[in-house]
């Protein structure tokens, strides 16, 4: 009897070291530690996983550091990973570790932000990044009545990272619900800054924003010029146009901008609360983990992989799979944010 016991034991041993040799191991690559959005998708992708039975590798690129990023791939690849999942800082500076990871046989899936110039990608995960510039457009023109010719009304213009393909989207999607406006004058772009390389925002640092926004509104709104909008692509841009604008004397109400953002960052809504941003949109990063992760789960599988698009990086049509970002605002913030269990009550409390 002592003997089966043993037998048993021993074989249950053997199965679960096997089992574990054989658990496939994804590196996850995020940008940064230093705005909430990557924080949430690293902690929901390592969650998924790991709960889908994989062993993760997760590692943050320092500050949006391109060097560190390119380092810790290659650890990955030397660590045994099976699959990449990446955000990448820049969208063209992974080429040679990808190259590297396609002859290894190792699959890239790019969460959120295109890789581009490689072939060595193979699927892509994402919201509708053009979707979220015309939600913020359209938010624009409805919020002031530009259909039905009202104006003029003055807007100045806050973009993202020129290294990240999203933040062309974002604009691109945002001034084709604006643009006609401003060519027919019921919106003046005061400073004149309109084209993206001018109004972008290297690493969509908070504080580069502000800065650009101290210096606009020093030089074209100091003498009572209204400002009406800040059209900003996320949020960590709005809150750098927000704090511009409180330190210039702008107070919450009348004569306050309309301010729009993306990702709904606790700042934000904090702000959005107090009157001191307009919108935000929520992309839900639990459903782009998911969307990651059944991804992956296909690929290794060998099973054929649901995807809704196709992104082009100059040098193929990349398989995609879009989720839809929505529209937040004070009116649905509780039903979008709170009921929906993304945050408590008390984290957006001040
Ligand atoms: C993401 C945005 C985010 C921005 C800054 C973009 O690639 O899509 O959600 O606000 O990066 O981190």
């Amino acid at each position: 009897m002592k003997k089966v016991l043993a037998l048993v034991l021993t074989l249950m041993l053997v199965l679960t070291a096997v089992g574990t040799a054989m658990a496939a191991k994804v590196g996850i690559s995020m940008p940064t530690k230093s705005l909430q959005r990557w924080n949430e998708d690293g902690a929901y992708l390592q969650a998924e996983f790991e709960a889908a039975g994989y062993e993760v590798e997760l590692q943050y690129a320092g500050d949006n550091d391109v060097p560190t990023q390119v380092a810790q791939l290659e650890t990955m690849l030397l660590n045994g990973c099976d699959v990449l999942v990446i955000t990448a800082i820049e969208s063209t500076a992974l080429g040679t570790v990808l190259a590297t990871a396609k002859e290894m046989g190792v699959k890239v899936v790019c969460h959120d932000r295109i890789i581009m110039d490689t072939d060595a990608v193979d699927y892509y995960a994402t919201f509708d990044n053009f979707q979220v510039g015309e939600i913020q457009g359209q938010y624009v023109v409805d919020t002031l009545d530009l259909a039905n010719g009202a104006g003029p009304f003055n807007i100045e213009f806050i973009a993202g990272d020129p290294g990240d393909n999203n933040a062309y989207y974002f604009y691109d999607g945002a001034q084709s619900k604006v643009k006609e406006y401003l060519d027919n004058g019921q919106l003046v772009c005061v400073s004149g800054q309109t084209d993206f390389d001018v109004v972008a925002t290297p690493s969509w640092s908070t504080a580069t924003a502000q800065a650009r926004m101290d210096d606009v509104i020093a030089a074209f709104y100091a003498g009572g010029t209204p400002l009406d909008v800040v059209l900003c692509s996320n949020d960590s841009t709005a809150q750098g146009a927000t704090n511009a604008l409180v330190a210039a004397g702008f107070e919450a109400g009348e004569g306050y901008p309309i301010i729009t953002g993306q990702d709904c960052d606790i700042a934000s809504m904090k702000n959005i609360l107090k009157g001191l941003q307009s919108m935000s949109i929520f992309k839900d990063t639990r459903i782009l983990a998911a969307r990651t992760v059944t991804i992956v789960n296909s690929i290794l599988a060998g099973v054929e992989v649901e995807t809704n698009a196709v992104v082009n990086n100059n040098v193929f049509d990349v398989p995609t799979y879009y989720s839809t970002p929505l529209f937040a605002d004070i009116n649905n913030y509780v039903e979008l944010l709170i009921d929906s269990g993304y945050y408590t009550a008390d984290q957006l409390a001040e």
